[in-house]
């Protein structure tokens, strides 16, 4: 409950962090205007229970979606054609699924762990790196539920205190960056041999001073040379330039700020989509950091929640993935299940 409160605490400062987002409350001239894009917004699927909270999506190969799920230690295919969704796996000895990455064409790294969707309390020393190999779905008998075969085990990280987001580095690395919101680190992982190390530490990387919930780096993501990161209760969107070891080479860049940021996508150009979990919406930010709202707004129950998105490859459509609003109920009451929501940008 006092974590709740903190929650709250951070919705307080929401009416200073939306006067930088001239959409919400320009009634006159509004720079980033003529710059909304025109969008479509639908439900492609709906989980049926109201505790339901998508933590991660991405994309398959073959144009599905994989999400994982805060609430139970669950991995689900959504067909992005039919809105059909079935339970991909579900992983023993752990409460939680956090980020997901693709480690190889269809094999994918998924960060698991014990976390409370009611305290928002992690358990330190329970997460922990999986394999699964969506190669091995055995596509002849129409098989959805991964065997054992095709899950494995990369690594235990005892001495992470949070793991959240993940990311894939270069494919000859073998590695994944993970985020780790307590510590304000960035551990990179080696898929082959399990090893790991802390990668990335900076203070835009920490939780704010003063928040009891100790949530900092949360989404990140490879391009082009920089890691792009959310930093969420320091309502930061910020970047660094790494080398092929994953270490810092360049400034720790604060691209935007005053949202509440979730996890993100980042197109080839740096545009990025990020997902604001208790303001309700997803917005664009430019590589300059000019914020425009593509969807959603504090008040409207369109995504209650959103906590990830990602872009297709032709830019054209935007999946966004939702707690139902967990972490807020938009206006205070009005809670749903979590759902993935398709963004069609017209
Ligand atoms: C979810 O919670 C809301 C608000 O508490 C309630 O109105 C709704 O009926 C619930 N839905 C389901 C599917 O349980
Ligand atoms: C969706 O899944 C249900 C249950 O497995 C199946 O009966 C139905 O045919 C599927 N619909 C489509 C469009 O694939
Ligand atoms: C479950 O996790 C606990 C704590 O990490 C560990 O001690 C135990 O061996 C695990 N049990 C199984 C069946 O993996
Ligand atoms: C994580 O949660 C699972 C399922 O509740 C439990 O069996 C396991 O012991 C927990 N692990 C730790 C390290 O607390
Ligand atoms: C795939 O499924 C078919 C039909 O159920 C079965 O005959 C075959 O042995 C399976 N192959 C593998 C590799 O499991
Ligand atoms: C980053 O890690 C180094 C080595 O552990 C430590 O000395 C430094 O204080 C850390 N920096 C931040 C900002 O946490």
């Amino acid at each position: 409950m006092r974590l709740q409160a903190t929650w709250l605490g951070a919705l307080v400062v929401l009416p200073q962090a939306l006067a930088s987002l001239p959409m919400f409350y320009s009634e006159s001239a509004n720079p980033y205007r003529n710059d909304e894009p025109n969008v479509k917004v639908e439900t492609l699927y709906q989980f049926p229970e109201n505790e339901s909270w998508v933590d991660n999506i991405v994309l398959r190969p073959d144009g599905n979606l994989l999400l994982t799920r805060l609430d139970a230690p669950e991995v689900w295919l959504v067909d992005t054609t039919s809105g059909n969704a079935t339970l991909a796996h579900s992983f023993a000895n752990a409460t939680s699924c956090f980020g997901i990455a693709e480690i190889d064409d269809d094999v994918f790294a998924v960060v698991v762990g014990n976390f409370s969707t009611k305290t928002y309390a992690p358990t330190p020393g329970s997460f922990s790196v999986q394999k699964l190999d969506f190669k091995k779905i055995n596509a002849s008998s129409d098989e959805r539920v991964l065997s054992a075969a095709a899950v494995s085990h990369i690594a235990a990280l005892p001495e992470a205190q949070a793991l959240n987001g993940m990311t894939s580095f270069t494919k000859d690395s073998h590695l994944v960056l993970i985020a780790d919101s307590p510590k304000g680190a960035v551990w990179k992982v080696n898929t082959e041999t399990g090893e790991y190390a802390v990668a990335l530490n900076d203070t835009t990387m920490m939780p704010a001073k003063g928040q009891a919930l100790p949530l900092g780096i949360n989404g990140l993501k490879l391009v082009d040379g920089y890691v792009y990161y959310s930093s969420t209760t320091r309502m930061e969107f910020c970047r660094v330039k790494v080398n092929e070891e994953a270490k810092a080479v360049g400034d720790y860049e604060v691209i935007a700020s005053g949202f509440l940021p979730d996890n993100m996508d980042v197109a080839p150009d740096g545009t990025a989509y990020i997902a604001t979990d208790p303001q309700n919406s997803v917005v664009r930010v430019t590589p300059y950091g000019q914020i425009s709202l593509v969807a959603g707004g504090q008040l409207s129950t369109e995504m209650p929640g959103p906590t990830s998105c990602r872009l297709t490859e032709d830019r054209k459509t935007l999946y966004v993935g939702t707690s139902g609003g967990q972490v807020a109920p938009v206006a205070g009451t009005f809670m749903e299940p979590g759902k993935v929501v398709k963004i069609t940008m017209l």
